[in-house]
């Protein structure tokens, strides 16, 4: 367990990679690990719940996702709308509200109601913040975030424009950076997560693949997190 005297991260974010890893290593079609990832989601939202994280943000599908072949796209749509679907009831229960970032218009119409439904019924939860990144890609939400605010923006208040007004444009102007990021699978890099918010950011990278992930690797990557120390460019 965690020891909960010294800092606690209060944004965990996860890069939910190796399914397909998992998937071949049992000789399985991709869409078996995809499936089996489904547990490891429950259970590290549960884990962050009662933990008191405060925010965890899953990287669930990237805007670069969309290059798949389409029966793996497909089967990744119906897995969020069954998840949703099965897990909303639980997400109320257990105090979890659950929002979402990400191009979400370009989701599957079946998928996005099921999301906006969840989104809608778990609004006024207060424990654990669930941030599912959909469609998301971190250049696309610079680029988003870029018009919004030319939209919204006087020359004057361009001209005095700071990182802060700007990411007020962000998908994630509600929550603070992420103070810890995961990914599994072993690969060391981002792929288009969270450009901007992981500036900062402690990495935690595990070799286990996506539905190996348990508890207790979880805890793990919370333990190490503690270790480290931050200085954010100072002394
Ligand atoms: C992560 O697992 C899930 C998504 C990207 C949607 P992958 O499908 O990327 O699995 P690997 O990386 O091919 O093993
Ligand atoms: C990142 O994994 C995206 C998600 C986990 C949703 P990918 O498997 O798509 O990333 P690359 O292709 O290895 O960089
Ligand atoms: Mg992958």
């Amino acid at each position: 367990m965690p020891e909960s005297q010294s800092v606690f991260p209060r944004h965990i974010a996860i890069i939910m990679d190796g399914n397909g890893r998992w998937a071949k290593e049992r000789g399985l079609p991709r869409a078996q690990g995809h499936r089996a990832g489904a547990e490891s989601v429950r259970e590290c939202v549960e884990a962050c719940s009662e933990l008191g994280v405060e925010f965890l943000t899953l990287y669930a599908f990237s805007s670069e996702n969309w290059n798949r072949p389409k029966p793996e796209i497909d089967a990744l749509m119906k897995l969020l709308e069954r998840f949703l679907k099965d897990k909303t009831g639980e997400i109320i229960k257990k105090n979890v509200r659950l929002r979402a970032i990400g191009r979400i218009h370009l989701l599957p119409d079946s998928c996005r109601k099921q999301l906006d439904h969840a989104i809608h019924a778990s609004a006024e939860n207060t424990g654990l913040t669930l941030i599912l990144a959909l469609s998301y890609g971190g250049r696309e939400e610079i680029v988003d975030a870029a018009k919004r605010l030319i939209e919204s923006s006087s020359p004057e208040d361009l001209a005095n424009l700071g990182t802060e007004e700007f990411a007020r444009h962000l998908y994630t102007s509600e929550y603070p950076d992420p103070d810890l990021m995961i990914r599994t699978s072993g690969e060391m890099r981002l792929s288009n997560f969270l450009l901007w918010q992981l500036s900062y950011a402690e990495f935690y990278i595990t070799k286990k693949n996506w539905p190996d992930f348990r508890r207790g690797d979880l805890e793990e990557a919370i333990t190490e997190y503690q270790r480290r120390h931050r200085r954010y460019g100072g002394l």
